[in-house]
């Protein structure tokens, strides 16, 4: 398997990866105004002096090691991750002109990608198996990578490798109400299975989330829908903390013993969920989501499954007994979602063309080419995630070098977010 280099320094890295997202072509601006000696702007702007300033976004996910990754971790999350890092190679550069003064200034925007295997979520389901959680942490991992993600160009590591997620995650937890936390919709019905012994790990949860996404003050969470509601509520802790602890003369102050600017501490992310076909939904009942937790692995296409078991699952899928294959009928939700598939693992095929080949088509006929088409698209993933697993040593190394690249920013944001909150400096 051809190896990239490892993760070259930070600032290098900023300068020879950066990457701007999300509708980049809509926000793209002409070729002129990207070079980065060229300014778009009047002859009077053009002779304004240029000043130059760099902004940073950052975008941060992960999975839980519980469990096999499948289809619906794949789609609705990692698959956009490597998208999102693929599109966008080039810097934007864009310039701002200054109404008043005409003084232009040319700003690059850079992205860093931050992916992590969040373990620490992965035993709040008690009590869990820890000789499976350290396998389905390593597999989880070498699963990004094998998917696409670039430890050249992204930050792979494992959450509980950075203690910071922890500690943010206990300071958050005083700035919480347990009303907000209580309307969490996948608390209500994760503890309703889990019933009394429902740990307080699955109630706390959601803060624990919000550390991860906020100690790297990424701005854009590319996540499934079922993660709106927590992608909400990381706002809400963000900007509850930053009116408690970021404002005054006594944070101005403690800033200024710490050597720190008094800023908010906190930056409210945004939700990036996939629009169509966001959720992939159970092969057993096209009313579910697909997920790790459904007792049956006949609802799920594991991304790991052989060959063999993904044309067997989509053979024995549930369907329905309607005449040809419709997309848009809310009735045949099984429907919807096996083309919602077929589509997702086909991206170089426009929704027509695939609405064209199955409108006459019967089921028996249809499952065979969904399965190919599943088949196809997994099976080179397949192949890298065996040639990563291969090599523990790269694994490793990439993970070392992910979790100290992510210790760099994490600890910055907690070292702010003690100031804010008063914490005795150590010294
Ligand atoms: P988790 O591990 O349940 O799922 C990982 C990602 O997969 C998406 N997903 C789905 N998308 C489409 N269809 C489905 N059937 C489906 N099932 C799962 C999820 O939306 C998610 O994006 N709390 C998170 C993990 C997490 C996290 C974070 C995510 C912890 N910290 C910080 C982003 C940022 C979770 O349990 O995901």
């Amino acid at each position: 398997m051809e190896r990239r280099p490892r993760r070259p320094p930070l600032a290098a890295t900023l300068l020879s990866t950066a990457m701007f997202l999300r509708c980049a072509t809509a926000f793209r601006p002409p070729a002129a105004a990207r070079a980065p000696t060229r300014l778009r702007a009047s002859s009077s702007e053009a002779a304004a002096p240029v000043a130059r300033r760099t902004v940073t976004r950052r975008i941060l996910s992960g999975v839980q090691p519980t469990g096999s990754i499948h289809l619906g971790n794949y789609l609705g999350a990692i698959k956009q991750w490597v998208d999102l890092q693929d599109s966008l190679s080039v810097p934007l550069v864009r310039t701002e002109v200054n109404e008043k003064t005409g003084a232009a200034t040319e700003v690059t925007e850079v992205t860093e990608n931050f992916y992590c295997v969040v373990d620490l979520h992965a035993i709040t389901a008690q009590p869990h198996d820890p000789s499976a959680l350290l396998e389905s942490t390593r597999a989880s991992a070498a699963l990004y990578l094998a998917a696409g993600i670039d430890p050249a160009r992204s930050t792979v590591f494992v959450q509980s490798h950075v203690p910071a997620h922890s500690e943010l995650a206990w300071l958050l937890n005083c700035v919480t109400p347990m009303n907000w936390l209580e309307r969490m919709i996948q608390y209500k019905e994760k503890s309703a299975k889990q019933g009394d012994g429902v740990g307080v790990g699955l109630f706390d949860y959601p803060v624990l989330m919000a550390a991860d996404i906020l100690l790297y003050g990424a701005d854009r969470v590319p996540v499934g829908e079922d993660q709106r509601q927590h992608l909400e509520l990381t706002r809400d802790i963000a900007r509850r903390f930053n009116d408690q602890y970021c404002k005054g003369n006594p944070y101005k102050k403690r800033c200024k013993a710490a050597g720190l600017p008094s800023r908010p501490v906190l930056t409210e992310p945004e939700a990036m969920i996939v629009k169509e076909g966001a959720r992939v939904m159970s092969l057993t009942d096209g009313h579910a989501k697909m997920s790790k937790s459904d007792p049956s692995d006949a609802s799920r296409l594991n991304i790991l499954d052989p060959p063999d078991l993904l044309r067997k699952k989509i053979g024995r899928c549930k369907t329905d007994s309607m005449a040809g294959i419709a997309w848009d009928d809310p009735d045949r939700p099984e429907a919807v979602n096996l083309l919602n598939i077929y589509a997702a693992v086909q991206p170089d095929r426009s929704r027509e063309s695939i609405a064209d080949e199955v409108r006459d088509l019967n089921w028996g006929a249809f499952k065979p080419l969904l399965a190919d088409a599943v088949v196809a698209h997994l099976e080179p993933l397949q192949q890298r995630y065996r040639e990563v697993r291969e090599d523990p040593t790269y694994l490793d190394g990439v993970l070392a070098e992910g979790a100290s690249a992510a210790e760099e920013v994490a600890g910055k944001t907690l070292h702010a977010a003690r100031t804010a909150m008063g914490f005795a400096p150590r010294t």
